[in-house]
């Protein structure tokens, strides 16, 4: 007889399964709840409770742990590139050369734009925020691509449009930040790797040839495999909610990338930096700020501190804090940030506070000094977290799409005005 919960409602028993995963979580299984009992259960924020079974991310929030389809990410951040990753992240398994490079071939191949996707970008504000206009923009492809937007399509069509989504997000994130400097755009350099051409259609100019440095190469190798996935978070829970109705990839990926623009969420990378700063700005009294954050009148939050599931340390931050020092030694880049970033974090593990509520460094923390060494502009990094997210959230989709899930619709508790008559404006004082 399989595990099972007992739980009693109102004098009767119920039992309902017990699900355990591979790594031995447990859930109870509550699809037959409400049929049997009347009851639902509440969950605001989905804190206590799991939307899906899932095999391409594990992480264990008490332990540190982060794997993507079982390889550590230690190791892969360590070793592997980041198409090879997002191969793997896709597909499952890690690819051998002649699946890498058809994989990279196929991504190559995709990585213009519609010449008339140029001209939306003149009409977007100069001082236009690049999410915005990314989450635009993604969505747009889909109107460039019908065949994508038929729900059953056939695999090929998915494959295409999974090609099309990894090879443009480069191409248009560039595409925006150039528009804001109001340079030339770049057209993409298929001669090169991913990484490579993004930094080349990012800082290239028609006027003289741009070589990344290898450097800078590696660290954003590093942080677009950091950023890949991450379970069952917002923007990825956005992306399976948005698919489930059967909306086309392009416009489930644009939800996501508006999620993940959220200050709580991938836009912390920039608030970060931008609290950094005002902090310096501010004379850099740590305890000063770290004061106001934990003040429960004062709006001010520690932002890249605090996890919904890491509640030790979050394994990505570490890496990210452990590179940044060698990246930006090694680029010859003296940031006075990154000394306010480490007294921060230093003050703020040792107060009670932050100790009591497990609130530890997360991703967003360090990852901004990174991006800023290489010369990644702050409005830019959550795109750069989107860039680095997007096979996750294309995995997350697939999947979904796999294993056939119904339509996402949650249930809720009704706590407003009951039933009562129209009553005619002549009446209402
Ligand atoms: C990402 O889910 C993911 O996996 C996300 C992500 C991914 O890869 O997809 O990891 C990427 O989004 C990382 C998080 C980036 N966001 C920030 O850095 C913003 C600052 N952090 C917080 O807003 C917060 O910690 C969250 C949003 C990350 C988590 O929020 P929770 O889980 O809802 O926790 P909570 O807000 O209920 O906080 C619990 C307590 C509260 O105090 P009490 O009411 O118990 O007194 O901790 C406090 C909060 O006020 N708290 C903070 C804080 N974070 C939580 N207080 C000050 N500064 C903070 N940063």
């Amino acid at each position: 007889m399989s595990e099972t919960a007992k739980i009693t409602l109102e004098g009767k028993t119920y039992e309902l399964p017990i699900t355990t995963g591979s790594e031995g979580e447990k859930a109870i299984d509550i699809s037959k709840l409400r049929a049997e009992t009347g009851c639902i259960t509440l969950d605001i924020g989905y804190k206590n409770t799991g939307s899906t079974t899932s095999k391409i991310t594990f992480l264990d929030g008490e332990k540190g742990i982060l794997r993507y389809r079982g390889y550590p990410i230690e190791q892969l951040a360590e070793k592997a590139s980041f198409t090879e990753v997002a191969y793997l992240i896709l597909n499952g398994e890690l690819p051998n050369a002649k699946q890498l490079q058809e994989f990279e071939g196929n991504i190559r191949y995709h990585s213009l734009v519609h010449e008339d996707m140029k001209r939306f970008f003149e009409f977007f504000p100069s001082n236009a925020h690049p999410m915005g206009i990314l989450s635009a923009m993604v969505s747009s492809l889909s109107t460039f691509y019908p065949k994508s937007q038929t729900p059953n399509r056939p695999s090929k069509d998915v494959e295409r449009t999974i090609y099309r989504l990894i090879a443009k997000m480069p191409t248009l994130a560039a595409i925006s930040y150039k528009y804001t400097l109001g340079h030339p755009t770049m057209y993409p350099n298929n001669k090169l790797g991913y990484v490579e051409n993004f930094l080349h259609m990012m800082f290239g100019l028609p006027t003289e040839e741009y070589v990344a440095d290898p450097v800078t190469v590696d660290a954003l190798n590093k942080l677009l495999i950091l950023h890949a996935d991450h379970e069952q978070n917002c923007s990825a829970s956005t992306v399976r909610m948005v698919g489930s109705s059967q909306a086309n990839l392009y416009s489930a990926i644009s939800a996501g990338i508006a999620a993940l623009w959220g200050p709580l969420h991938g836009g912390a990378n920039q608030q970060v930096i931008e609290m950094l700063e005002t902090i310096r700005n501010d004379g850099g009294d740590i305890q000063k700020w770290v004061n106001k954050a934990k003040d429960k009148d004062d709006p001010f939050r520690l932002f890249g501190f605090g996890h919904r599931v890491y509640k030790n340390f979050d394994p990505r931050a570490q890496i990210i804090k452990k590179s940044s020092d060698q990246i930006l030694k090694r680029l010859g880049v003296n940031d006075p940030v990154l000394d306010i970033a480490r007294h921060l974090e230093e003050v703020a593990l040792k107060d009670e506070y932050f100790i009591e509520r497990k609130l530890y460094p997360n991703v967003d923390f360090y990852s901004g000094i990174i991006y800023r060494a290489i010369g990644i502009p702050t409005r830019m990094f959550t795109v750069m977290f989107a860039m680095g997210r997007l096979p996750g959230w294309i995995a997350q989709w697939k999947e979904m799409v796999e294993d056939k899930e119904p339509i996402s619709r949650p249930r809720q508790i009704y706590t407003g005005a009951n039933q009562r008559n129209y009553v005619p404006m002549s009446d209402r004082g």
